[in-house]
């Protein structure tokens, strides 16, 4: 077979903090296939809804769709910018309270089907590594690989605080654990395309490992299936 001409997409998806965007990062450059951060547009919808001062639970964010113009560059070292009605709002995205209102503006449909097309076009034009929440559920049901990514709540928040803190955010650690936990509930408890693997995923707890034997679990199984 071919595998050289065929476009691959491999989706991972998990819970907050089981390390799917570094990781994904890593075995799309280590593979040469573009990465993809989902949670990234979900966020980018989630700031314009903030800066509207409309409750990211309410119902009212989908008539502020329409608003919403956004688009994606990467860098030649593959980071995705973000941009929204043309801002570059790469790093504006990144604050804990985005990642709150996200997981909230993700849960409306009308959010959801917003963003479904764009998502799918992108992997349409290349071998991708997507990462998300239903990437093999809804988004890439056909994906040549399926990796659902999970950890314990206790090691995916002390990550997230860690970052935090990297970024000169600190915050307490009790707040970072029960913020993952409140996510991971909205997440998992959704109507629409709520977390869960997809049947054929193959499962990966990072809880006990660390990052460089994540990632070569990650790239055999990539390597595995695809012949890459
Ligand atoms: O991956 P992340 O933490 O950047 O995602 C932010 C939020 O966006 C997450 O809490 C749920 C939502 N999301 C989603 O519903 N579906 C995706 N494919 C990606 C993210």
């Amino acid at each position: 077979m071919d595998t050289e001409k065929r476009i691959l997409s491999i989706a991972i998806d998990g819970p907050s903090g089981a390390g799917k965007s570094t990781l994904a990062r890593a075995a799309a450059k280590e593979l040469n296939l573009l990465y993809v951060d989902t949670g990234a547009i979900y966020r980018t919808v989630a700031l314009h809804t903030l800066r509207r001062g409309v409750e990211p639970r309410d119902a009212a964010v989908e008539a502020l769709l329409p608003e919403i113009g956004i688009t994606m560059e990467y860098d030649p070292g593959g980071l995705q910018r973000m941009f929204l009605n043309g801002e570059d709002v790469t790093t504006l995205i990144r604050t804990q309270e985005v990642s709150m209102a996200a997981s909230a503006v993700s849960a409306h449909p009308a959010v959801r089907a917003f963003l479904l097309e764009m998502q799918r076009d992108l992997a349409k034009r290349r071998s991708v590594i997507m990462d998300g929440r239903d990437i093999g559920t809804v988004v890439l049901p056909g994906a040549d690989v399926k990796i659902f990514l999970t950890a314990g709540s206790e090691a995916r928040a002390r990550r997230r605080w860690l970052e935090l803190q990297q970024r000169g955010t600190s915050k307490d650690f009790e707040q970072v654990l029960r913020e993952t936990r409140e996510r991971d509930a909205n997440d998992m408890n959704r109507a629409a395309a709520p977390l869960r693997p997809a049947e054929d995923a193959i499962m990966l707890d990072t809880t006990e490992i660390n990052f460089e034997e994540s990632l070569e679990r990650i790239l055999a199984i990539i390597r595995g299936r695809t012949g890459l």
